[in-house]
C-alpha cells in the first residue's frame, strides 16, 4: 500500500527508520536489571511445572475458564508481596496500563500526567473518555497548577507518574505527590515498571514506605513483571474495591485471553527469589554497579542512564562504533523521547561487570567530549 510505503520513506529520510535487531554484544539494553531472565531456579520451576503437565495455553479470558490456579496464587502472592489489599495480573504492562486509564477514569473524570509518561498510559487516556491534563515533568508546583485548573470540574481526580522514568532513570517525588493528592482528593496511579523487583525493601518498589505508612488508600501501582521480574505481565495492585471494579468493567481485562499459566507461576517464582538473600545480593551488585556508572557517565544513579546526544543521527552513529566494540547499546530516537534528544539508553545490569563498564565509559567518554565542544 502506497500509504505504508511512503511513511516507511519519510522515516528513512529523517533516519528514523527502526529494524528489529537480534542482542550482540554485552548487554546495555535490556530492562533484566537483575538477570532474573535466565536464573536457574526459574528454569527450574518451568521444567517441573512442564513435567507436571501445566496446561500451555490458559484458553480463555480470566472471567471464563482462564482463570487457573497459577493466575490465582500469584495474585495473592503478589497482594502481599506488595503489600496491597488485591492484585491482578494482566499479559503485559502495557495492557494493565491501557485497562486502567479506560476503566477507571470516565468522561466525568480527570487524570493529570507527567509529561515524561509511558506510551501506555497515553494510549490508555487516549482510548479513554476522562479529560487528560498534562504537567511539566516532576514539577510539584506544576502539578498543582494543573490540578487548580481541573478540580473543580472533575468528579474523580487521578494523577499518573512513573516512580523511576524509563528514560531519563531519574525518580518522581512520590511523597509530596501523595501529599498534593490527598490535599485536593486524587487518586495516585504510579508506574513502578522500573522499580519493582529493586527498589524499596527488598524490591517492593518506591511506594512500599508509602504503602507502608497509609496502605493503598488513595494508591493503586503497576508492577510490570517483565523488567527487573524478568518473565512477562503487569500486576495492578490496589484496594478491593479498584480490583473488583476492573475485573467487571476493564475491556483489556475481560476481552483477552488469560496470560499463559506458566507465565503466572515464574512470575511468582521470580518475586520468591527476589525475597530472598539471592534477591539481595542481586539489588546489591546492581547499586555497585549503578555508583559506578554515575562516576564515570553522570546522570540520576539509577540502573537507567541517559545519554543524551541531541540529533537521531548523532546518537545512531555513536551507538554504531560502540556496537562495533561488543556493547549492545541502542540509540533511542524521537517519539520515544522528546525532539532534540535523542540518546543511549544505557540500562544497567546486576550481571554486568565493572570492567566492561568502564571499558565501555573510556570508549563513550570521546563521543561525549565531542558534542560539548560541538
Ligand atoms: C514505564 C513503563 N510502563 C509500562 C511499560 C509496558 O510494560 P510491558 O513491557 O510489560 O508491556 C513499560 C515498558 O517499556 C514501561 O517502561
Amino acid at each position: 500500500m502506497r500509504k505504508f510505503t511512503e511513511t516507511l520513506e519519510s522515516l528513512k529520510a529523517q533516519g528514523r527508520y527502526r529494524i528489529l535487531a537480534l542482542p550482540d554484544g554485552a548487554d546495555l539494553t535490556s530492562n533484566d536489571y537483575l538477570g532474573m531472565a535466565a536464573h536457574p531456579a526459574l528454569r527450574c520451576a518451568a521444567i517441573e511445572a512442564l513435567e507436571g503437565g501445566i496446561d500451555l495455553g490458559a484458553a480463555g479470558s480470566r472471567l471464563l475458564r482462564g482463570h487457573t490456579q497459577a493466575h490465582e496464587s500469584l495474585e495473592a502472592y503478589a497482594a502481599d508481596y506488595f503489600g496491597a489489599e488485591r492484585a491482578l495480573y494482566f499479559s503485559s504492562g502495557f495492557q494493565a496500563n491501557l485497562a486502567l486509564f479506560t476503566s477507571l477514569a470516565d468522561r466525568h473524570d480527570a487524570v493529570i500526567y507527567d509529561s515524561l509518561i509511558h506510551a501506555s498510559v497515553r494510549e490508555g487516556l487516549q482510548a479513554g473518555r476522562a479529560r487528560a491534563v498534562k504537567f511539566a515533568h516532576n514539577d510539584l508546583n506544576d502539578l498543582e497548577d494543573k490540578i487548580k485548573l481541573v478540580r473543580d470540574q472533575a468528579q474523580n481526580l487521578f494523577i499518573a507518574v512513573e516512580s523511576v522514568y524509563s528514560m531519563d532513570g531519574d525518580v518522581a517525588p512520590l511523597p509530596e505527590i501523595m501529599a498534593l493528592a490527598r490535599r485536593y482528593d486524587a487518586v495516585v496511579i504510579v508506574d513502578e515498571a522500573h522499580a519493582s523487583g529493586i527498589y524499596g525493601e527488598r524490591g517492593r518498589g518506591f511506594c512500599w514506605d508509602i504503602v507502608q505508612a497509609q496502605g493503598y488508600e488513595n494508591l493503586i501501582t503497576l508492577h510490570t513483571c517483565g523488567k527487573a521480574i524478568g518473565v512477562a505481565g503487569g500486576l495492578v495492585c490496589a484496594e478491593v474495591e479498584v480490583i473488583d471494579y476492573m475485573i467487571n468493567c476493564a475491556r483489556p481485562f475481560i476481552y483477552s485471553t488469560a496470560p499463559m499459566p506458566l507465565q503466572a507461576l515464574l512470575v511468582q517464582k521470580s518475586l520468591e527469589v527476589l525475597d530472598t538473600e539471592d534477591g539481595q545480593a542481586r539489588r546489591g551488585r546492581l547499586f555497585e554497579i549503578c555508583a559506578r556508572a554515575k562516576a564515570l557517565l553522570g546522570g540520576p544513579g539509577t540502573q537507567v542512564v541517559p545519554v543524551i546526544l541531541g540529533t537521531d543521527e548523532r546518537a545512531v552513529a555513536v551507538a554504531k562504533s560502540l556496537q562495533a566494540e561488543g556493547f549492545d547499546v541502542r540509540a533511542i530516537r524521537p517519539p520515544s523521547v522528546p525532539e532534540g534528544t535523542a540518546r543511549l539508553r544505557v540500562s544497567l545490569s546486576s550481571e554486568l561487570a565493572v570492567s566492561e563498564l568502564e571499558r565501555f565509559a573510556a570508549l563513550l567518554t570521546p563521543h561525549l567530549a565531542e558534542e560539548r565542544a560541538a
